[in-house]
């Protein structure tokens, strides 16, 4: 019996639940079902994540655990970037793996789940010049707020990231595809769309860029609301800043990750941007956009990092006043140049500053959603919450904001947000006023 069901776990980044949402309608264009909440599937594609240490890990102790009790096995498929970064390598340290497919030859799984079903053990990681997108069935379902993948790779070579080695060079996928894309996720009931890419605005077809397309996606009739992440500061071209100011469906929100506040940090990570550039993006954004609400990333304890660099961090924390962001803890990525610096950070340090960069975000962002009480705001309705008519969706701000309403999912709402927390605001309908 061939594989009927399958599961597909992602891990990472929402490229990674992009490409997730992408192999279950190429599994289910061949025929096979996802398999039903809480049920075995046939197959299992654990979608993985390479980023830090312990999502690699994850991944192999996942793998573990799906030896089911009776000690048979579903097939067993390992994508993604740990895919990609050990190739045949993970068939050894795994022996339930079955097959292994890297992120650019994803058009290939459902020839790899037959060999692998007849016994064989296939390995491709390649990354060929044909679009895997190309291969790929039409898109049929959306969410209310929809990823759209227009680039992948990266070519800045940041000296702590593997996803140069792990998803390859900068490429862009074709305007026309990208707007057939947009439009089959529109007819399909998206009323927002995210782009994303590794380094979304490097996005280019050769003459324009993302500016350009985010001109062009706004005139699309049903689609409200435009996002894109993740973004490098060498990338914020002023035409991009200036259609913050322009394009009303474009969200003010901007992730753009800084990593550290110490120049000579930054140096050594090789982020070709300082802390005053960075500012500098950040207060012209602001001109373009009084209310953007910024998101960053942050590496805590890089190689050499001193108190005094930890110190820089805080303080352009306080300059930005980010409403919201990620910190992590350096983790050395072997064949990454940062991996054999000098002057690695003993653990406990790491510890003790990640939870005081983590105490100061906070604060932020409990600022920030507190300065937003009393406001009016849109609210795209995304999921349903715990409590009877209770629905959850998201601000232009990116804030997760609780509703009750007789709203359905991808409606938008109008609302005051009347209380804020930590991680979530509260909101109250408006009247609909009588046209
Ligand atoms: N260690 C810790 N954090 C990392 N990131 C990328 N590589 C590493 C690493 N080796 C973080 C960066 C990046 C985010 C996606 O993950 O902050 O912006
Ligand atoms: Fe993880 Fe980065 Fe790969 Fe995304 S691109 S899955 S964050 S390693």
């Amino acid at each position: 019996m061939t594989p009927k069901t399958f599961k597909i776990k992602s891990f990472g980044c929402q490229m990674n639940v992009y490409d997730g949402e992408r192999m279950a309608e190429l599994l289910g264009a061949h025929g096979m079902n996802a398999a039903a909440e809480g049920e075995d599937a046939d197959l299992v594609v654990l979608n993985t994540c390479h980023i830090r240490e312990k999502a690699a890990d994850k991944a192999y102790s996942d793998i573990g655990r799906l030896r089911r009790d009776d000690g048979s096995k579903p097939l067993i498929a390992l994508a993604g970037c740990v895919a990609q970064a050990e190739g045949a390598e993970a068939m050894r340290r795994s022996q339930m793996i079955d097959l292994v497919v890297g992120p650019q030859v994803y058009h290939r799984l459902p020839e790899m789940v037959a060999e692998a079903f007849r016994g064989a053990r296939p390995v491709d990681t390649d990354m060929p010049a044909i679009s895997k997108f190309d291969a790929m069935p039409v898109r049929r379902r959306a969410n209310p707020s929809s990823f759209l993948t227009i680039q992948e790779g990266c070519d800045k070579f940041c000296t702590y990231c593997v996803v140069p080695y792990t998803r390859g060079a900068e490429i862009s996928r074709p305007w026309g595809d990208i707007l057939t894309e947009a439009h089959a996720l529109v007819d399909a009931g998206a009323r927002e769309i995210v782009l994303l890419g590794q380094n979304v605005n490097a996005w280019t077809d050769g003459n324009r860029g993302l500016a350009d397309l985010i001109h062009v996606l706004a005139k699309i009739d049903g689609l409200e609301r435009i996002r894109y992440t993740t973004s490098h500061p060498a990338d914020m071209t002023e035409e991009l800043i200036a259609a913050h100011g322009e394009v009303e469906k474009l969200m003010p929100y901007l992730h753009l990750p800084v990593q550290s506040g110490s120049n000579s940090i930054l140096k050594a990570m090789n982020r070709s941007h300082t802390a005053e550039t960075y500012l500098a993006i950040v207060d012209k954004m602001r001109v373009a956009r009084p209310d953007i609400a910024l998101s960053g990333d942050f590496i805590v304890g890089f190689p050499g990092e001193t108190e005094e660099d930890f110190q820089a961090t805080l303080k352009i924390v306080d300059v930005v006043r980010y409403a919201s962001a990620y910190s992590f803890k350096y983790s050395p990525r072997p064949g990454t140049p940062a991996a054999t610096m000098e002057d690695q950070i003993p653990r406990d340090i790491m510890d003790d500053r990640l939870q005081r960069l983590q105490a100061r975000i906070n604060q932020h962002q409990l600022a920030f959603n507190l300065s937003k009480v009393g406001a009016d705001s849109s609210v795209l309705i995304e999921r349903r919450g715990k409590l009877r008519g209770q629905m959850i969706g998201r601000s232009p701000w990116l804030q997760s904001v609780h509703v009750e309403t007789c709203a359905e999912l991808g409606e938008i709402v109008d609302v005051t947000l009347v209380a804020a927390g930590p991680n979530s605001m509260t909101g109250a309908e408006r009247q609909k006023v009588a046209a």
